[in-house]
């Protein structure tokens, strides 16, 4: 069962379904509904306030969360005594993504790099902050959600952080981090049994705009993932590596991703996630041999015995994005989605739904555009030539992805 809705929900059960699984997905937001029905039964919140019914009578044997929001549930205390194995960290493990000083004080823990950072309570602490420090600072959420009153806003000078400063809902504080610049990379392994697994280092195109122009919009605007299990660019070992110990002490087993950023040849970190991600988390299941036992091992605490499907080393995901996107203020009403040729590489509908027999908008993010080859090139060509032959009034995509911030450490 997955928990989540729209492109991560429906590739997740979808891929776990091509591997032989009886999937479902019950339905944690409001939107993006219809896409995940493609790949199996969906329940709704409004129709199962809780998922735990439908667990114990499908006999549900794993379950994938799309975000960490389910452990905010009222039911999440049932879900965790019905001991139904989870594919994400549980308890204290999870406060590395939730709460991001939690974060920081873990690596000065373990002697590891990590921009300076401050938590403020209201907008006077933060200006003082500020003002003692004269850096300039990404501003963020001291508490992760998918609800959270701020967004990152990546200021790149203390001006830009000062206006901004002015501008915020501080209901939950602020999480001030100093800006290291553009040249970030991302590496995604599992833990499982004591041990940790690499899968792949990755980048996302986070701006909007080609020429990685305009604002981090909510979700990349493309991504790519490199197969890595031995840690090419030392992500790992610099990065996840040393937690070996916190992880056994609180049994963290699941995802981790760790996003950084170099700087003067050093990398940092900028968040850890507890999840495969959204945009890589397609093109990893893909990458699996066993994408099913190896996420079921893992909720298991198990040893992992990882196996890759052969030429898949390389994965371009291209998002399409509808008419006002990113600024999602703006709403158009829904638009007709056309596919000219038959597509031959996966495209994972989002915000869609069916309008009799047409396919219409009911959102921002309409599909991510997903190919995998043995190289970089091939997996990037297939991704445009599919995302091309879709069309929607008021949509565009990047057509930048892979031609900068690739190999990790590049601008
Ligand atoms: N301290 C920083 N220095 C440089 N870039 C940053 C910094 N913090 C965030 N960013 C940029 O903003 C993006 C989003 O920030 P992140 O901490 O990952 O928040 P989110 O929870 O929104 O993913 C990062 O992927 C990175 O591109
Ligand atoms: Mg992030």
């Amino acid at each position: 069962m997955v928990l989540g809705v729209g492109g991560f929900a429906y590739s997740t059960a979808q891929i776990l379904k091509d591997g032989g699984a009886c999937v479902c997905t019950y339905l944690t937001r409001d939107y993006a509904h219809y896409s995940p029905s493609l790949a199996g039964p969906v329940f709704s919140r409004e129709q199962h306030p809780s998922p735990c019914p439908i667990i114990r009578e499908e006999q549900i044997g794993l379950v994938i969360p799309m975000s960490i929001d389910w452990a905010q549930a009222r039911w999440k205390e049932e879900l965790l005594e019905m001991g139904v194995p989870i594919f994400s960290p549980t308890g204290e493990a999870m406060k590395i993504e939730r709460e991001r000083d939690f974060a920081r004080q873990l690596c000065q823990r373990f002697r590891i790099p990590f921009p300076r950072a401050h938590v403020a309570r209201n907008r006077l602490e933060a200006e003082e902050i500020l003002e003692a420090h004269q850096l300039p600072f990404v501003i963020k959420n001291p508490f992760c959600s998918p609800t959270s009153p701020i967004h990152t806003v990546l200021c790149e000078t203390p001006a830009d952080t000062r206006s901004w400063l002015r501008h915020l809902d501080y209901a939950e504080g602020v999480f001030l981090q100093e800006y290291l610049g553009r040249a970030e990379a991302g590496h995604i392994a599992l833990v499982s049994g004591g041990e940790i697994y690499s899968l792949v280092t990755n980048q996302e195109y986070k701006r909007a705009f080609a020429g990685n122009l305009g604002i981090v919009a909510g979700a990349p605007l493309g991504g790519l993932v490199e197969r890595d299990p031995t840690d090419k660019y030392g992500l790992a070992r610099e990065l996840l590596h040393p937690l070996r110990p916190w992880f056994r002490e609180v049994s963290y087993h699941g995802p981790i991703q760790v996003t950084a950023v170099q700087r003067s040849g050093q990398w940092h970190v900028i968040e850890y996630n507890i999840r495969i991600g959204v945009t890589s988390g397609a093109m990893i299941l893909r990458m699996l041999r066993n994408p099913g036992g190896v996420l079921l091992d893992t909720a298991r605490d198990r040893k992992l015995e990882i196996q890759f499907v052969e030429g898949r080393d390389f994965g371009c995901s291209v998002t399409l994005a509808g008419y006002g996107y990113p600024y999602v203020q703006i709403s158009g009403p829904r638009v007709p989605v056309e596919v000219a040729t038959p597509l031959d590489c996966d495209v994972w509908w989002n915000e869609v739904t069916r309008d009799g027999a047409a396919l219409v908008t009911t959102g921002h993010r309409i599909a991510d555009v997903v190919a995998l080859a043995h190289s970089l090139d091939k997996a990037i060509a297939k991704a445009y030539s599919n995302i091309r032959r879709i069309r929607s009034v008021g949509s565009y995509f990047r057509g930048d992805v892979g031609q900068s911030l690739w190999p990790p450490g590049t601008l």
